[in-house]
Order: C-alpha cells, then sequence, then structure tokens
C-alpha cells in the first residue's frame, strides 16, 4: 500500500508519500480499499500540530473516506469483502489502503457513490446535529450561515431548506455567494464588501436571524451576534479564520440569546444511539435526493498538496475529494 505519511507535524510541505507494508485487521477490525477521501478543515490543522486530536507520530492523515471492504478481522460478521463502505475515522483515509474499526465504517446503500460518500458524513452530521438537535430550527424561521460556500456550511444550507428555513448565505466573494445562491440559499450577504451586521438587518427588517451556524468565528462572530434575534440561538461550529472570538456577556443577555456549542465528535462519543439515528436519517435525505454534497473537484490522491493549498487559499466551493484509481 501506499500513503501520505505526517512524520513531523510541522504543516503540509512536510508530508510524504511511502510505501508501507499492507497491514492485516485485526479482531473487529477491517481492511478497507480507498476509493475517494475527502479534504475537512481539521485536515489541515492536523498535520500543523494545531488540532485537538494530536496522534502518534508517525500517522497518516486524512479523517474521512470511502471504499470498499478487502479484508475481515476475525468476529466482524455486519461487514462483508467487497462491500462499500464510509468511515470518518480521523485519520489513515490519504492512502490506498486503511485499517478500520469495523463498528465506525457505515455500509453504503447501492447507488451511493464513492466520491459522494467520502463527503459525506462529516458535514452533513455536523449541519444536522447543529441545526436540527443543538438549535431546534422550525421551519419558518431564518437561518444566517456564515463560511456558507464552504463544506460544513455548503451542507448547512441543504439542511436547513430541508427543515423549511430561510436561509441567508453570507461568505466572502460575489462569487461564492453566486455559488449559494445555486444550492437553494434565499439571500446571501458578500461580507468581503459589505458590512455584515447592517446587511443583516437590512435582510430581516431589523429582526435579526433566528440562528446562526459559524463555522469561520474571527473577526465575523461579535457584529453577527450583535445581529442576532430576540431568542436567538448562535451555534459555535469552528474557527476557520483562525482566531478565538470573545463576546461581551451582556450581550447574550440583552437578547434573550444562547450561545450553543456544536461538536459532532463529542456527540456521537456521548450519545451513539442518537448520532448513528441522525446519520440513517441523512443516508435516507440522500436517497430522496434532499441532499448531496457539491463537490469542488477530484483530484488524484498523489495531489494531496495541491487540494490542501486550495483549502488554506479559501478557493474551495463545496468539498474537494482525492481519489484513487
Ligand atoms: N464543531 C464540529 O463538530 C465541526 C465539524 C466539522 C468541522 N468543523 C469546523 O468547521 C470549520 C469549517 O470546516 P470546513 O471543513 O467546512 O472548511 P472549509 O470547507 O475550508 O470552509 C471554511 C470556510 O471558512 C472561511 N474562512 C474564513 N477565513 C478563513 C481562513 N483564514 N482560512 C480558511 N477558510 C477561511 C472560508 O469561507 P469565506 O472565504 O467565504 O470566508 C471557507 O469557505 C473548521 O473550523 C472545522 O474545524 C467543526
Amino acid at each position: 500500500m501506499f500513503a501520505w505519511l505526517c512524520e513531523n507535524p510541522t504543516g503540509v510541505d512536510a508530508l510524504t508519500w511511502q510505501e508501507l507494508p499492507t497491514p492485516e485487521p485485526a479482531a473487529g477490525q477491517v481492511r478497507v480499499a480507498i476509493r475517494a477521501a475527502s479534504l475537512n478543515f481539521p485536515d489541515l490543522l492536523i498535520v500543523q500540530n494545531k488540532y485537538q486530536l494530536k496522534p502518534p507520530l508517525p500517522f497518516v492523515p486524512g479523517a474521512e473516506y470511502a471504499g470498499v471492504v478487502e479484508a475481515l478481522g476475525a468476529g466482524v460478521t455486519r461487514l462483508k469483502v467487497g462491500q462499500n463502505v464510509a468511515c470518518l475515522a480521523g485519520t489513515g483515509g490519504f492512502g490506498t489502503h486503511v485499517i478500520a474499526e469495523a463498528a465506525m465504517c457505515l455500509p453504503l446503500p447501492d447507488g451511493f457513490p464513492h466520491v459522494d460518500a467520502a463527503a459525506f458524513i462529516m458535514i452533513y452530521a455536523t449541519s444536522h446535529h447543529a441545526l436540527v438537535d443543538r438549535a431546534r430550527l422550525r421551519a419558518g424561521e431564518t437561518v444566517l450561515i456564515l463560511g456558507a460556500a464552504g463544506g460544513v456550511g455548503s451542507s448547512a444550507i441543504q439542511i436547513a431548506k430541508a427543515v423549511g428555513a430561510r436561509v441567508i448565505a453570507a461568505a466572502s466573494t460575489a462569487e461564492k455567494c453566486a455559488f449559494c445562491k445555486g444550492l437553494g440559499a434565499d439571500e446571501t450577504i458578500d461580507y468581503g464588501s459589505q458590512d455584515l451586521r447592517e446587511a443583516i438587518k437590512g435582510l430581516t427588517g431589523g429582526k435579526g436571524p433566528d440562528v446562526i451556524y459559524d463555522p469561520v468565528g474571527g473577526a465575523l462572530a461579535e457584529p453577527a451576534f450583535r445581529a442576532i434575534a430576540w431568542r436567538g440561538r448562535y451555534l459555535v461550529v469552528g474557527f476557520a479564520a483562525g482566531q478565538i472570538p470573545a463576546l461581551p456577556f451582556n450581550l447574550a443577555l440583552l437578547k434573550g440569546a444562547s450561545i450553543v456549542g456544536v461538536s459532532w465528535g463529542g456527540f456521537a462519543r456521548q450519545e451513539p444511539e442518537a448520532s448513528a439515528e441522525a446519520l440513517a436519517e441523512l443516508v435516507r435525505w440522500y436517497g430522496e435526493g434532499r441532499i448531496k454534497p457539491v463537490i469542488d473537484r477530484t483530484l488524484p490522491m498523489a495531489e494531496l498538496k495541491a487540494a490542501y493549498a486550495r483549502m488554506g487559499s479559501r478557493e474551495v466551493k463545496g468539498k474537494l475529494v482525492l481519489v484513487n484509481p
């Protein structure tokens, strides 16, 4: 097998494509021949030692992948050789093969392409947990999505529309805003050229959004929070801007608003049954055509560094997927 190895977590430049012994699965594990792996923002952080998960060195990055089960470890009965699966494992995806815990593999129904499956669990599970579970978003409510053209942002547009909400998508360029409109956003805000707080007020008649979905943080958080509606719910999803914002507590008091933390990984660990139910609902929604990952482009696995560069320079619209021949 071959894989991108991180021996020294100093950044993307230090990754090397290496031939490794093809591993055999232990009890409860399977070997997956990887067909596709998607790039998520945490993949960028983990190779720089900036992510909360710090795997022992060396490790193969690539949190999320899809492929075909090739070998079964002892005691694995819920999967078969030849079965198509998707897996969000945290590491291991940027290679040709990987050992996965059988319990972590999502068996794929027929007609679920590997490219879509590799770009599915992280974004939809996060946005479903955030909007449906944590914010209790209801039909007719207004949701503002920041970083709306990115991976989790684009999935949040689709989930919010599936729930029947009015969606204001905010992004840094006019091109990204047009992309969000194409995904079903009702309105857009280009925060690269517009004042965010004034634009939100203008689009909501001064009332503000009921829910704000924020995977960006940084300088956007305070103006967005200042514009939130009475009883609003502000979803803390991530800090792609690099800076963790701080908010004066009086703003929450004045609006009767909630600051709601979103940790999909924590949810999946603490509440595995609820998490599995949500995932099953999302697979059903995919089958019904209500959600579908938007693929920015696919690149050969060998071009991982180009994919990382595209994500780091904020060029990705939707999801980038690496594929094996
Ligand atoms: N809480 C959870 O459970 C959970 C789960 C998954 C991901 N996340 C987090 O969600 C965030 C987004 O992840 P993603 O995979 O959707 O990433 P992504 O596809 O790269 O999207 C991130 C968006 O953030 C914006 N951005 C602003 N400043 C940026 C900067 N300096 N560098 C890069 N992007 C910047 C960009 O939009 P504009 O150019 O339009 O501003 C970009 O589209 C990450 O912080 C990730 O860790 C959290």
